[in-house]
Protein backbone atom coordinates (compact mmCIF):
# COMPACT_ATOMS: atom_id res chain seq x y z
CA UNK A 1 0.00 0.00 0.00
CA UNK A 2 1.39 3.41 -0.82
CA UNK A 3 1.94 5.84 1.74
CA UNK A 4 -1.02 7.99 0.62
CA UNK A 5 -3.07 10.92 1.94
CA UNK A 6 -6.73 10.69 2.99
CA UNK A 7 -8.67 12.59 5.50
CA UNK A 8 -11.10 11.31 8.33
CA UNK A 9 -13.42 13.45 10.19
CA UNK A 10 -13.45 12.38 13.84
CA UNK A 11 -15.50 14.20 16.70
CA UNK A 12 -15.08 17.90 15.96
CA UNK A 13 -11.63 17.01 14.32
CA UNK A 14 -10.93 16.87 10.31
CA UNK A 15 -7.72 15.00 10.48
CA UNK A 16 -5.14 15.15 7.08
CA UNK A 17 -2.96 12.09 6.97
CA UNK A 18 -0.08 11.66 4.80
CA UNK A 19 3.07 13.31 3.94
CA UNK A 20 2.67 17.03 2.58
CA UNK A 21 -0.63 17.40 4.49
CA UNK A 22 0.71 20.62 6.35
CA UNK A 23 -0.34 22.78 3.48
CA UNK A 24 -4.07 21.97 4.04
CA UNK A 25 -3.43 24.76 7.05
CA UNK A 26 -3.63 27.02 4.15
CA UNK A 27 -7.30 27.58 3.48
CA UNK A 28 -7.87 27.04 7.47
CA UNK A 29 -5.53 29.85 8.44
CA UNK A 30 -6.70 32.10 5.66
CA UNK A 31 -9.65 33.06 8.00
CA UNK A 32 -8.12 34.44 10.65
CA UNK A 33 -6.14 37.65 10.97
CA UNK A 34 -3.74 36.77 14.34
CA UNK A 35 -2.31 33.53 15.28
CA UNK A 36 -0.96 32.69 18.54
CA UNK A 37 1.78 29.70 17.74
CA UNK A 38 2.68 26.67 20.63
CA UNK A 39 6.05 25.38 20.06
CA UNK A 40 8.45 23.33 22.21
CA UNK A 41 11.81 24.49 22.45
CA UNK A 42 13.48 22.19 19.05
CA UNK A 43 11.27 19.64 17.41
CA UNK A 44 9.49 21.69 15.12
CA UNK A 45 12.22 23.63 14.02
CA UNK A 46 14.16 20.26 13.33
CA UNK A 47 11.12 18.36 12.23
CA UNK A 48 10.62 21.15 9.54
CA UNK A 49 7.09 21.80 11.04
CA UNK A 50 7.78 25.53 11.87
CA UNK A 51 9.49 26.49 8.87
CA UNK A 52 6.16 24.98 6.77
CA UNK A 53 3.83 26.97 8.88
CA UNK A 54 5.75 30.25 9.27
CA UNK A 55 5.99 29.71 5.41
CA UNK A 56 1.91 29.44 5.51
CA UNK A 57 1.50 32.24 7.64
CA UNK A 58 3.86 34.84 5.73
CA UNK A 59 2.19 33.66 2.57
CA UNK A 60 -1.09 34.80 3.69
CA UNK A 61 -0.20 37.76 5.20
CA UNK A 62 -1.43 36.61 8.43
CA UNK A 63 -0.08 38.23 11.88
CA UNK A 64 1.30 35.62 14.66
CA UNK A 65 3.60 35.60 17.67
CA UNK A 66 5.34 32.22 19.04
CA UNK A 67 5.84 30.64 22.31
CA UNK A 68 8.28 28.18 22.38
CA UNK A 69 8.77 27.17 25.86
CA UNK A 70 6.58 24.50 26.11
CA UNK A 71 8.83 21.55 28.08
CA UNK A 72 7.51 17.66 28.54
CA UNK A 73 5.18 17.18 31.34
CA UNK A 74 3.19 20.54 31.17
CA UNK A 75 2.55 22.70 33.93
CA UNK A 76 -0.74 24.60 35.24
CA UNK A 77 1.45 27.53 34.77
CA UNK A 78 3.20 27.42 31.66
CA UNK A 79 -0.72 27.20 30.31
CA UNK A 80 -1.70 30.22 31.98
CA UNK A 81 1.21 31.81 30.58
CA UNK A 82 0.29 31.22 26.82
CA UNK A 83 -3.08 32.28 27.56
CA UNK A 84 -2.34 35.10 29.11
CA UNK A 85 0.04 35.69 25.94
CA UNK A 86 -2.54 34.72 23.31
CA UNK A 87 -4.76 36.79 24.79
CA UNK A 88 -2.37 39.95 25.36
CA UNK A 89 -1.83 39.65 21.48
CA UNK A 90 -5.64 39.01 20.71
CA UNK A 91 -5.13 36.01 18.97
CA UNK A 92 -8.00 34.65 17.39
CA UNK A 93 -7.00 30.89 16.57
CA UNK A 94 -3.75 28.72 18.17
CA UNK A 95 -1.35 26.83 16.36
CA UNK A 96 0.20 23.60 18.17
CA UNK A 97 3.50 22.30 16.37
CA UNK A 98 4.33 19.62 18.98
CA UNK A 99 3.44 16.75 20.34
CA UNK A 100 1.09 16.38 22.85
CA UNK A 101 2.44 18.21 25.73
CA UNK A 102 2.22 21.10 23.33
CA UNK A 103 -0.76 20.55 21.88
CA UNK A 104 -2.65 20.10 25.38
CA UNK A 105 -0.98 23.40 26.62
CA UNK A 106 -2.40 24.58 23.73
CA UNK A 107 -5.65 23.24 23.92
CA UNK A 108 -6.38 24.17 27.92
CA UNK A 109 -4.58 27.79 27.05
CA UNK A 110 -7.54 27.91 24.10
CA UNK A 111 -10.27 27.44 26.98
CA UNK A 112 -8.57 29.85 29.04
CA UNK A 113 -8.49 33.07 26.29
CA UNK A 114 -12.37 32.18 25.88
CA UNK A 115 -13.37 31.42 29.35
CA UNK A 116 -10.90 33.54 31.63
CA UNK A 117 -9.91 31.32 34.79
CA UNK A 118 -6.94 29.60 35.39
CA UNK A 119 -5.70 26.07 34.11
CA UNK A 120 -5.96 24.84 37.81
CA UNK A 121 -9.47 25.38 37.99
CA UNK A 122 -10.28 23.37 34.75
CA UNK A 123 -8.08 20.37 35.48
CA UNK A 124 -9.80 20.80 39.10
CA UNK A 125 -12.89 20.84 37.65
CA UNK A 126 -14.07 23.73 39.81
CA UNK A 127 -14.56 25.43 35.97
CA UNK A 128 -16.60 24.23 33.25
CA UNK A 129 -15.36 24.93 29.96
CA UNK A 130 -17.78 27.21 28.10
CA UNK A 131 -15.74 26.92 24.99
CA UNK A 132 -12.46 27.64 23.35
CA UNK A 133 -9.91 29.21 20.65
CA UNK A 134 -10.15 27.12 16.97
CA UNK A 135 -7.13 25.25 17.35
CA UNK A 136 -4.86 23.54 14.37
CA UNK A 137 -2.62 20.58 16.18
CA UNK A 138 0.61 19.83 13.68
CA UNK A 139 1.27 16.44 15.45
CA UNK A 140 5.26 15.65 15.78
CA UNK A 141 4.81 12.70 17.57
CA UNK A 142 3.17 9.05 17.15
CA UNK A 143 2.23 8.87 20.42
CA UNK A 144 -0.27 11.18 21.84
CA UNK A 145 -3.36 10.96 19.72
CA UNK A 146 -4.19 14.78 21.07
CA UNK A 147 -4.30 15.99 17.24
CA UNK A 148 -7.53 14.00 17.00
CA UNK A 149 -9.19 13.91 20.59
CA UNK A 150 -10.91 15.70 22.85
CA UNK A 151 -8.31 15.50 25.94
CA UNK A 152 -5.61 17.33 27.51
CA UNK A 153 -3.55 17.10 29.90
CA UNK A 154 -1.38 19.29 32.57
CA UNK A 155 0.27 18.95 36.41
CA UNK A 156 -0.53 21.19 38.52
CA UNK A 157 2.88 22.04 40.21
CA UNK A 158 1.79 23.04 43.82
CA UNK A 159 0.42 19.58 44.63
CA UNK A 160 2.61 17.47 41.76
CA UNK A 161 -1.34 16.56 40.51
CA UNK A 162 -1.37 15.54 36.77
CA UNK A 163 -4.72 16.14 35.62
CA UNK A 164 -7.05 15.94 32.30
CA UNK A 165 -9.84 18.12 30.89
CA UNK A 166 -12.40 16.79 28.57
CA UNK A 167 -14.15 18.55 26.84
CA UNK A 168 -15.78 18.61 23.07
CA UNK A 169 -14.59 22.23 22.66
CA UNK A 170 -11.21 21.49 22.59
CA UNK A 171 -11.07 18.75 19.76
CA UNK A 172 -8.52 20.36 17.73
CA UNK A 173 -10.35 21.94 14.42
CA UNK A 174 -7.57 20.50 12.01
CA UNK A 175 -5.54 18.27 12.77
CA UNK A 176 -1.71 17.56 10.78
CA UNK A 177 -0.54 13.96 10.62
CA UNK A 178 2.52 14.19 8.41
CA UNK A 179 4.91 11.48 9.00
CA UNK A 180 7.88 13.01 7.69
CA UNK A 181 7.97 15.07 10.82
CA UNK A 182 8.26 12.02 12.73
CA UNK A 183 11.81 10.78 11.36
CA UNK A 184 13.72 13.41 13.44
CA UNK A 185 12.19 12.41 16.51
CA UNK A 186 15.17 10.78 18.93
CA UNK A 187 15.72 7.44 19.62
CA UNK A 188 14.29 7.50 23.01
CA UNK A 189 11.16 10.03 21.79
CA UNK A 190 10.68 7.40 18.91
CA UNK A 191 10.37 4.58 21.97
CA UNK A 192 8.24 6.43 24.56
CA UNK A 193 5.63 7.90 21.92
CA UNK A 194 5.10 4.36 20.03
CA UNK A 195 4.42 2.92 24.22
CA UNK A 196 2.69 5.59 24.88
CA UNK A 197 0.15 4.79 21.73
CA UNK A 198 0.71 0.87 22.40
CA UNK A 199 -1.11 1.30 26.23
CA UNK A 200 -4.09 3.90 24.59
CA UNK A 201 -4.61 1.00 22.30
CA UNK A 202 -4.57 -1.51 25.45
CA UNK A 203 -6.15 0.30 27.33
CA UNK A 204 -8.54 1.63 25.34
CA UNK A 205 -9.70 -1.74 24.75
CA UNK A 206 -9.80 -3.59 27.93
CA UNK A 207 -11.27 -1.27 30.21
CA UNK A 208 -14.91 -1.75 31.48
CA UNK A 209 -16.77 0.18 29.61
CA UNK A 210 -14.65 -0.51 25.97
CA UNK A 211 -17.13 -0.51 22.83
CA UNK A 212 -16.30 -2.93 19.66
CA UNK A 213 -14.97 0.46 17.91
CA UNK A 214 -12.50 1.01 20.57
CA UNK A 215 -11.64 -2.62 20.12
CA UNK A 216 -11.42 -2.43 16.07
CA UNK A 217 -9.07 0.61 16.44
CA UNK A 218 -6.71 -0.47 19.59
CA UNK A 219 -6.14 -4.13 18.07
CA UNK A 220 -4.97 -2.48 14.86
CA UNK A 221 -3.29 -0.34 16.85
CA UNK A 222 -0.87 -2.40 18.80
CA UNK A 223 -0.50 -5.03 15.54
CA UNK A 224 0.91 -2.14 13.92
CA UNK A 225 3.15 -1.37 16.79
CA UNK A 226 4.46 -4.56 17.01
CA UNK A 227 5.52 -4.48 13.31
CA UNK A 228 6.80 -1.39 13.02
CA UNK A 229 8.39 0.38 16.18
CA UNK A 230 11.39 -2.28 15.71
CA UNK A 231 11.98 -0.86 12.40
CA UNK A 232 11.82 3.03 13.50
CA UNK A 233 14.62 2.20 16.04
CA UNK A 234 16.70 0.54 13.89
CA UNK A 235 16.29 2.86 10.90
CA UNK A 236 14.69 6.29 12.04
CA UNK A 237 14.58 7.70 8.15
CA UNK A 238 12.20 4.56 7.22
CA UNK A 239 9.11 6.91 6.01
CA UNK A 240 7.31 3.34 5.89
CA UNK A 241 8.07 2.89 9.51
CA UNK A 242 6.78 6.34 10.62
CA UNK A 243 3.44 6.46 8.37
CA UNK A 244 2.33 3.28 10.00
CA UNK A 245 3.35 4.04 13.59
CA UNK A 246 1.87 7.84 13.54
CA UNK A 247 -1.41 6.23 12.04
CA UNK A 248 -1.50 3.71 15.09
CA UNK A 249 -1.08 6.74 17.44
CA UNK A 250 -3.71 8.74 15.05
CA UNK A 251 -6.34 5.66 15.80
CA UNK A 252 -5.27 4.54 18.97
CA UNK A 253 -6.13 8.52 20.22
CA UNK A 254 -9.80 7.54 18.85
CA UNK A 255 -10.09 5.05 20.83
CA UNK A 256 -9.36 6.86 24.00
CA UNK A 257 -11.81 9.64 22.57
CA UNK A 258 -14.46 6.43 22.86
CA UNK A 259 -13.38 4.60 26.10
CA UNK A 260 -10.44 6.44 27.57
CA UNK A 261 -7.84 4.75 29.43
CA UNK A 262 -7.67 3.43 33.01
CA UNK A 263 -5.46 1.86 35.54
CA UNK A 264 -2.11 2.27 33.80
CA UNK A 265 -2.22 5.84 32.53
CA UNK A 266 -4.43 6.29 36.16
CA UNK A 267 -1.27 5.49 38.11
CA UNK A 268 1.09 6.63 35.66
CA UNK A 269 0.21 9.99 35.81
CA UNK A 270 0.86 9.87 39.48
CA UNK A 271 4.61 9.08 38.89
CA UNK A 272 5.13 11.48 36.44
CA UNK A 273 3.49 14.15 38.11
CA UNK A 274 5.70 13.67 41.28
CA UNK A 275 8.83 13.55 38.71
CA UNK A 276 8.69 15.62 35.55
CA UNK A 277 11.57 14.13 34.38
CA UNK A 278 10.41 10.81 33.84
CA UNK A 279 8.44 11.17 30.57
CA UNK A 280 4.61 10.29 30.09
CA UNK A 281 5.53 6.86 27.59
CA UNK A 282 8.30 6.17 29.98
CA UNK A 283 6.17 5.68 33.17
CA UNK A 284 3.93 3.51 31.04
CA UNK A 285 6.67 0.80 29.90
CA UNK A 286 8.12 0.87 33.25
CA UNK A 287 4.55 -0.43 35.30
CA UNK A 288 3.01 -1.48 32.01
CA UNK A 289 4.31 -5.07 32.44
CA UNK A 290 2.93 -5.89 36.24
CA UNK A 291 -0.22 -4.28 35.59
CA UNK A 292 -0.53 -6.35 32.59
CA UNK A 293 -0.17 -9.33 34.60
CA UNK A 294 -2.96 -8.35 37.04
CA UNK A 295 -5.20 -7.37 34.41
CA UNK A 296 -4.95 -10.67 32.35
CA UNK A 297 -5.72 -12.58 35.59
CA UNK A 298 -8.95 -10.66 35.21
CA UNK A 299 -9.51 -10.13 31.03
CA UNK A 300 -7.72 -13.02 29.51
CA UNK A 301 -9.79 -13.14 26.33
CA UNK A 302 -9.29 -9.80 25.77
CA UNK A 303 -6.00 -9.14 26.76
CA UNK A 304 -5.00 -12.32 24.68
CA UNK A 305 -6.74 -10.96 21.45
CA UNK A 306 -4.16 -8.01 21.52
CA UNK A 307 -0.90 -9.38 22.82
CA UNK A 308 -1.33 -12.50 20.81
CA UNK A 309 0.66 -10.16 18.18
CA UNK A 310 3.74 -10.35 20.76
CA UNK A 311 3.88 -14.12 21.33
CA UNK A 312 1.30 -16.17 19.32
CA UNK A 313 2.14 -19.21 21.73
CA UNK A 314 0.50 -16.76 24.52
CA UNK A 315 -3.27 -18.82 25.38
CA UNK A 316 -5.95 -16.59 26.95
CA UNK A 317 -6.17 -18.53 30.38
CA UNK A 318 -5.13 -16.54 33.86
CA UNK A 319 -2.33 -19.14 33.55
CA UNK A 320 -0.94 -17.46 30.77
CA UNK A 321 -0.79 -13.84 33.01
CA UNK A 322 2.87 -13.87 34.20
CA UNK A 323 4.26 -15.17 30.42
CA UNK A 324 2.29 -12.24 28.84
CA UNK A 325 3.14 -9.81 31.37
CA UNK A 326 7.15 -11.37 30.61
CA UNK A 327 6.30 -10.67 26.76
CA UNK A 328 5.71 -7.56 26.84
CA UNK A 329 8.63 -6.09 29.01
CA UNK A 330 10.51 -8.62 26.71
CA UNK A 331 8.54 -6.68 23.33
CA UNK A 332 10.14 -3.12 25.29
CA UNK A 333 13.39 -4.53 26.04
CA UNK A 334 13.80 -5.56 22.25
CA UNK A 335 12.80 -2.02 20.92
CA UNK A 336 15.86 -0.56 23.52
CA UNK A 337 13.12 0.24 26.33
CA UNK A 338 15.24 -1.05 29.58
CA UNK A 339 14.21 1.71 31.85
CA UNK A 340 12.95 1.34 35.22
CA UNK A 341 11.42 3.29 38.21
CA UNK A 342 14.37 2.74 40.28
CA UNK A 343 16.39 5.30 37.29
CA UNK A 344 13.96 8.32 38.77
CA UNK A 345 14.75 7.99 42.51
CA UNK A 346 11.15 6.10 43.05
CA UNK A 347 11.73 3.83 46.04
CA UNK A 348 9.57 0.78 47.34
CA UNK A 349 9.05 3.04 50.52
CA UNK A 350 6.50 5.40 48.38
CA UNK A 351 3.94 2.99 47.93
CA UNK A 352 1.90 4.62 50.20
CA UNK A 353 1.59 7.61 48.56
CA UNK A 354 1.65 6.61 45.03
CA UNK A 355 -1.49 4.31 45.86
CA UNK A 356 -3.49 7.81 47.41
CA UNK A 357 -2.46 9.85 45.20
CA UNK A 358 -3.51 7.27 42.66
CA UNK A 359 -7.18 7.19 44.56
CA UNK A 360 -7.49 10.62 44.76
CA UNK A 361 -6.41 12.60 41.72
CA UNK A 362 -6.95 9.83 39.09
CA UNK A 363 -9.92 7.95 40.85
CA UNK A 364 -11.73 8.53 37.46
CA UNK A 365 -9.89 6.72 35.41
CA UNK A 366 -9.65 3.87 38.01
CA UNK A 367 -13.49 3.33 37.75
CA UNK A 368 -12.70 2.72 33.98
CA UNK A 369 -10.70 -0.50 34.62
CA UNK A 370 -12.19 -3.77 34.41
CA UNK A 371 -11.38 -4.98 38.13
CA UNK A 372 -12.03 -3.04 41.22
CA UNK A 373 -8.94 -1.03 41.99
CA UNK A 374 -8.15 -0.47 45.79
CA UNK A 375 -5.10 0.36 47.73
CA UNK A 376 -3.77 -2.85 47.73
CA UNK A 377 -3.78 -3.49 44.12
CA UNK A 378 -1.92 0.20 43.00
CA UNK A 379 0.66 -0.68 45.29
CA UNK A 380 1.28 -3.96 43.89
CA UNK A 381 1.77 -2.72 40.77
CA UNK A 382 4.08 -0.45 41.59
CA UNK A 383 5.98 -2.34 43.68
CA UNK A 384 6.25 -5.48 40.88
CA UNK A 385 7.31 -2.34 39.00
CA UNK A 386 10.33 -1.95 41.07
CA UNK A 387 11.06 -5.27 41.18
CA UNK A 388 9.91 -5.93 44.55
CA UNK A 389 6.66 -7.87 45.72
FE1 LIG B 1 -1.02 8.56 27.17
Amino acid sequence: MSLSKFLVRYGRTTLHFGPGTADSLRSWLSSFKRVYVVTSRNAAKVSGALGDVLELLNHGGIKYEIFDGVLANPTASIVDRVAENAWRFGAEAMVAIGGGSVIDTAKIASVIVECGGKASEYLKRYRDVCGALKIAAVNLTHGTGSEVNRYAVATIEETKEKLSIASEYIYPSIGVDDPRYTTTLPKNQTIYTALDAFYHALEASTGRFTTPFAWTLGETAIKLIVKWLPIAVRMPGNLEARYWLLYASAIAGMAVDNSRTHLIHAVEHVLSGLEPRLAHGAGLGAIGPSAIELLYSIVPERLHGLLKYLDPDLEPTQEHSAKAATTVKKFQEEVGFTETLLDYGFTPDMASRVSEMALTSTRYLLDLAPIDVGKDLIEKIYLRSLGRT
